[in-house]
């Protein structure tokens, strides 16, 4: 199995060419302590409706540094969509290896005790590259990196905003389940999600 100190020391071992729909390609890859200045970019770039949809601590060169300084010091592995051929980062795909009480209560309220086996899922692209299938292209890659660490299942981390249709239909098309919802301190309602994951053809 697969652990964050060797992706850590070689991001090759999941770094993958992915083409998209329009004939372009992007890499995807571990983030590694190189890519601060470049992931500030990413952030710094988000529009408010993004940073609304999905909440990073910040948006600035601070913030993009705490995400570098925590590789393989934490149980989160980040990964990267770089565009080809200008290496800019264009998508941030977050696994977190271990669940927080907070889910492992909610989903119990909805009848499924998670597990060591279950992980959760939290995606951001773009702004330029988001509805255009990139997200749908991805993802079997990202369900792959997940299997890779032992996860037979995955959540979505903190939920997703009901108010936030196409991700809902996003999920909902990579297989996710609705199983139930919550209101934030925000007052803002969520979605609790989950998909089970198949074994991958070949295993
Ligand atoms: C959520 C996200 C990762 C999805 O990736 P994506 O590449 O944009 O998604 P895709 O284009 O592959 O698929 C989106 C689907 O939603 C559909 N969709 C788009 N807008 C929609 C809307 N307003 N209502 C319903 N469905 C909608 C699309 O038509 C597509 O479905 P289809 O292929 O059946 O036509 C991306 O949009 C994103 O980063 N959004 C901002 C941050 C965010 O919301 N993150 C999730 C936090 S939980």
């Amino acid at each position: 199995m697969l652990t964050l100190t060797a992706v850590a020391e070689d991001p090759l071992v999941l770094t993958r060419p992915v083409s998209l729909e329009d004939g372009s390609d992007v890499v995807l890859r571990p983030l590694t302590h190189d890519d601060a200045d470049d992931l500030a970019a990413f952030l710094t770039g988000l529009s408010a409706e993004s940073r609304r949809l999905s909440t990073f601590d910040g948006y600035d060169l601070k913030a993009a540094r705490e995400l570098c300084d925590a590789i393989a010091r934490h149980d989160k592995l980040r990964l990267v969509l770089d565009e080809v051929p200008t290496g800019r980062i264009v998508g941030l795909l977050e696994l977190s290896l271990d669940l927080h009480p907070s889910d492992v209560a909610r989903y119990r309220t909805a009848g499924i005790r998670l597990a060591a086996t279950d992980c959760r899922f939290g995606p951001t692209l773009a702004d330029d590259h988001q509805g255009k299938g990139v997200g749908t292209r991805v993802f079997p890659l990202v369900a792959d990196v997940a299997r890779c660490f032992g996860k037979k299942r995955i959540i979505l981390w903190g939920g997703v905003l009901a108010d936030n249709p196409r991700a809902v239909r996003y999920y909902e098309k990579q297989g996710f389940r609705t199983v139930g919802s919550f209101t934030g301190a925000d007052g803002a309602r969520s979605l609790d999600m989950i998909l089970d994951l198949c074994p991958s053809p070949g295993r």
